[in-house]
C-alpha cells in the first residue's frame, strides 16, 4: 500500500516536493495559507484535499507524513505538532532556528518512533554521494582541508541572513564528508542592506581532529558559484555544480618528501579526471529516501541527527557573528 502523503508549504519550493511525492506515493493533502496557491494547485493535483488547515493534516488518522515547505521561523512548531500526532515528518532545511528546539523534535521523533528528515538535499546530490566515497575509500589521503564558495548577486533576503539561508547546504555536506562535528567556529559578516541581515558571511571551522573547514556565503558577489573543495594529502577533488557535465573534479596532486631532500617539502601534480556523474534528481533521491525509511529500510536516527547537528553548528556561528564588535 501507498505511503500517504501531505504537503504544507506550496510557495517556490513546495511544488517540486508535490511533484515528487504524487509520483513516488499517495499525495493526499496540500495546505497553504494562501487562497491563491491552493486554487493553482488544486486542479494539478485532483485527488488531493486542499486546505489553509495544517490541522486537517495532522486530525487525518489515514495520514502517514507531512512534508514541510513553509518558512523556516515555522517548521519547529509545525513539525512537532506533526510528530507529536504520529506523522513522519520531512522538514525543510533548518528543522529550528536553535539546537534546543532541534534536540526537542528528535527526542519527540524518538519516543513516538516516527522518521524526522531534515530536507538536506545537497547530500542525495550523486556527485556529493562521489566525494563521499572518494573521502571514506581513503583515495584522497588523510583530508586536511575543505572549504565552500556558495556566492552570487542575489537572491537577496530580507527574513533570513546568508548563514542560515546559504550556510545549511554546505555545512550539511561538510559535516558528512567528515563525520565530525566542529570544536571551535567563527563566522564573520556584515549587513549591507538590512539591518541584521547578514550578507556577507566567512566561517572557519576546526574539528577535533585537526582538519579547518572554510565557507564564504554571499548574496553580493560577481560570481555565480556552487563549489565546494577537498583537500586531501594524496588528492584533491573540487565539486562545481555550475559546471553541466565535469560536477566534479580529481586532481592527482599533493605534498610529498622526497627521500633525496630530507625532509623538505616538494609538490607533485599528475592526472586530472572526471567521473561521470549519474543525471538523477538529487530532490527525487531525498523524497525516495525518506519514504524507504518510513517503510523501515536505513537510519532514521543518522538523518534526525544530521538536521540537529546542523542547528547546532548554525547557532553556534551566528553567536560568534552577533558577538562580532561591529
Ligand atoms: N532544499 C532546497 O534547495 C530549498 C530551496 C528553496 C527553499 N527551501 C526551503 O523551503 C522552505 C520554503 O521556502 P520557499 O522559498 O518555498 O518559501 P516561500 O515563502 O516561497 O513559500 C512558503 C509557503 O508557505 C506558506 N505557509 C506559511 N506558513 C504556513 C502554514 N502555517 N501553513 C501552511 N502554509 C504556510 C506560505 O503561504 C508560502 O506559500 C524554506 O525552509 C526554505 O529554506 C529549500
Amino acid at each position: 500500500m501507498s505511503i500517504t502523503v501531505g504537503l504544507a508549504g506550496l510557495g517556490y519550493w513546495g511544488p517540486n516536493l508535490a511533484r515528487n511525492f504524487d509520483e513516488l506515493a499517495e499525495l493526499r493533502w496540500l495546505c497553504d495559507l494562501d487562497p491563491e496557491l491552493q486554487a493553482t494547485f488544486a486542479p494539478r493535483y485532483p485527488r488531493a484535499q486542499v486546505t489553509a488547515d495544517f490541522d486537517d493534516l495532522v486530525n487525518d488518522d489515514g495520514l502517514d507524513a507531512v512534508v514541510i515547505a513553509t518558512p523556516a521561523v515555522t517548521h519547529y512548531e509545525l513539525a512537532k505538532q506533526a510528530l507529536e500526532a504520529g506523522k513522519h515528518v520531512l522538514v525543510e532545511k533548518p528543522p529550528a532556528l536553535n539546537g534546543s528546539e532541534a534536540e526537542e523534535l528528535v527526542a519527540i521523533a524518538e519516543s513516538q518512533g516516527r522518521v524526522l528528515m531534515p530536507g538536506h538535499l545537497l547530500l542525495y546530490h550523486p556527485a556529493v554521494r562521489t566525494m563521499k566515497a572518494l573521502v571514506d575509500s581513503g583515495e584522497l589521503g588523510e583530508v586536511l582541508c575543505v572549504y565552500s564558495n556558495r556566492q552570487n548577486l542575489g537572491k537577496i533576503r530580507a527574513d533570513e541572513n546568508a548563514l542560515w539561508s546559504l550556510g545549511v547546504h554546505d555545512l550539511s555536506v561538510i559535516l558528512h564528508l567528515l563525520e565530525e562535528e566542529p570544536s571551535e567556529m567563527w563566522a564573520h559578516g556584515n549587513s549591507f542592506l538590512t539591518p541584521g541581515v547578514e550578507d556577507i558571511v566567512f566561517c572557519y571551522l576546526r574539528f577535533p581532529s585537526g582538519k579547518i573547514a572554510h565557507m564564504h556565503l554571499s548574496w553580493l558577489d560577481p560570481h555565480k558559484m556552487r563549489k565546494l573543495t577537498v583537500v586531501g594529502k594524496e588528492k584533491m577533488v573540487v565539486f562545481d555544480d555550475m559546471e553541466l557535465e565535469r560536477k566534479i573534479t580529481i586532481y592527482e596532486k599533493g605534498p610529498w618528501q622526497p627521500t633525496h631532500t630530507y625532509g623538505e617539502w616538494q609538490t607533485r601534480t599528475g592526472d586530472i579526471s572526471s567521473p561521470k556523474i549519474p543525471s538523477d534528481e538529487p530532490l527525487r533521491l531525498e523524497c525516495r529516501h525518506f519514504l524507504d525509511l518510513i517503510a523501515g529500510d536505513g537510519d532514521p536516527a543518522r538523518a534526525a541527527q544530521d538536521g540537529l547537528a546542523v542547528v547546532r553548528v548554525l547557532e553556534q556561528l551566528q553567536a560568534s557573528l552577533v558577538a562580532a564588535p561591529a
